[in-house]
């Protein structure tokens, strides 16, 4: 109908491309969202999204794309003139400290250089410096730099003292593809979004809610309404929601958790960490730079540094036109001077190497 070509290499950082068992899922008929059998639908989809996340806590299905979760995570947490502090490194950092300011909490910033990780000594320092601080904001992979931030030890500084804040976690590009171990890290809030590693279109975002979260909830004043997670939980008991969710993302989402059970977590991680590994190697052997700090490079998309004499909106519309290949730019201060390869969920090295192909030659015949 809209003449989508079927070998479309869709090559960004979400949406991502649909297991042919997932377009399936989403093409059957609708049923009514309180129904028996949406209930058994909702429970399958519960289990697995904490399977996936390594969680005991309650895990929500939100009708909503990523910034709806990360929307839910502030204000069902927070009160006005809270004290957050907020790493940030990037677009969606920043994004994440916006929504907290927008329902007046108090920002306490920590910056890091667009490209580099936020480091956990100095969110240690930053927490020692503002003992008040009642939350900490933290994107896991930040995908508008190709960055992973060490979660695992970003997430001991913040629970190392008696009183640790709320950790509330962006894992939108990250979850359901690099190691995330909720529980195990202690992580209160996290969020993630359906069109990144779990192969589904957008339209659903996950939010998993530890117990401490829930104490902060009990407190909290900021204003929410479609967010309010007290609704959800009296629905999750029966398996429902308190709004029409996306039924038929549902549906695809239940068949992309079985696919994601059977390969397996610890198999999804690994498959991600060589993807990306095969990528920035090949990037290199092209002689091209990479952006991000190699230790934090990110495995589920690759930032490209464009040589200076790269019209990078050309080269993009070339692989679009010419190769059906579809890459990402940069955002705000990088537009222009990267371009971003996304390798998360229905990947695997043969897609790249297409990529790639299309890219050298579209750079040979500049
Ligand atoms: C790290 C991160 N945070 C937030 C978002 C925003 O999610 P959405 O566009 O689904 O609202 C994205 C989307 O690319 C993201 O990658």
């Amino acid at each position: 109908m809209f003449n989508i070509p079927d070998d479309l290499n869709l090559r960004i950082p979400g949406p991502t491309p649909l297991p042919a068992e997932v377009r399936e899922a989403l093409a059957q008929p609708m049923m009514s969202h309180r129904s028996r059998t949406f209930g058994a639908i909702h429970a399958e989809v519960a289990e697995g999204l904490r399977e996936m996340l390594r969680t005991t806590n309650d895990v929500f299905v939100l009708t909503a794309s990523g910034t709806g979760a990360m929307e839910a995570a502030v204000v069902n947490t927070l009160s006005p003139g809270d004290s957050v502090l907020s790493a940030a490194g990037g677009k969606f950092g920043e994004r994440f400290r916006t929504i907290a300011s927008a329902y007046g909490a108090d920002i306490v910033p920590l910056d890091h250089t667009w490209g580099t990780a936020a480091a956990p000594d100095d969110i240690g320092a930053a927490l020692d410096e503002h003992p008040d601080v009642r939350a900490v904001l933290v994107t896991h992979n930040e995908t508008s730099t190709g960055v992973t931030n060490p979660l695992r030890d970003i997430a001991s500084v913040v629970k190392a003292n008696n009183t640790p804040p709320l950790l509330i976690v962006d894992a939108i590009s990250s979850a359901g593809c690099i190691e995330l171990e909720v529980d195990a890290w202690n992580i209160d809030v996290l969020v993630t979004g359906s069109q990144k590693g779990w192969m589904i279109p957008p339209g659903l975002a996950y939010i998993a809610f530890s117990d401490a979260a829930w104490a902060a909830h009990a407190q909290a004043t900021m204003p929410r309404f479609y967010f309010d997670l007290t609704a959800a939980k009296k629905k999750l008991l029966a398996n429902q929601t308190p709004w029409t969710p996306a039924v038929n993302l549902f549906y695809g989402l239940t068949a992309a958790l079985r696919l994601m059970r059977q390969e397996g977590v610890d198999n999804i991680w690994s498959r991600h960490q060589r993807v990306a590994d095969h990528t920035r190697q090949r990037v290199q052997e092209m002689e091209l730079e990479l952006f991000a700090t190699p230790q934090y490079a990110s495995n589920t998309v690759t930032a490209v540094q464009a040589p200076a004499d790269l019209d990078v909106a050309e080269l993009r519309r070339r692989l679009a036109e010419k190769h059906r290949v579809i890459l990402s730019g940069g955002h705000g201060p990088l537009k222009g001077k990267i371009f971003r390869i996304g390798h998360l969920g229905n990947v695997s090295e043969p897609a790249i190497d297409a990529a790639l192909a299309a890219v050298a030659e579209e750079l040979a015949e500049r």
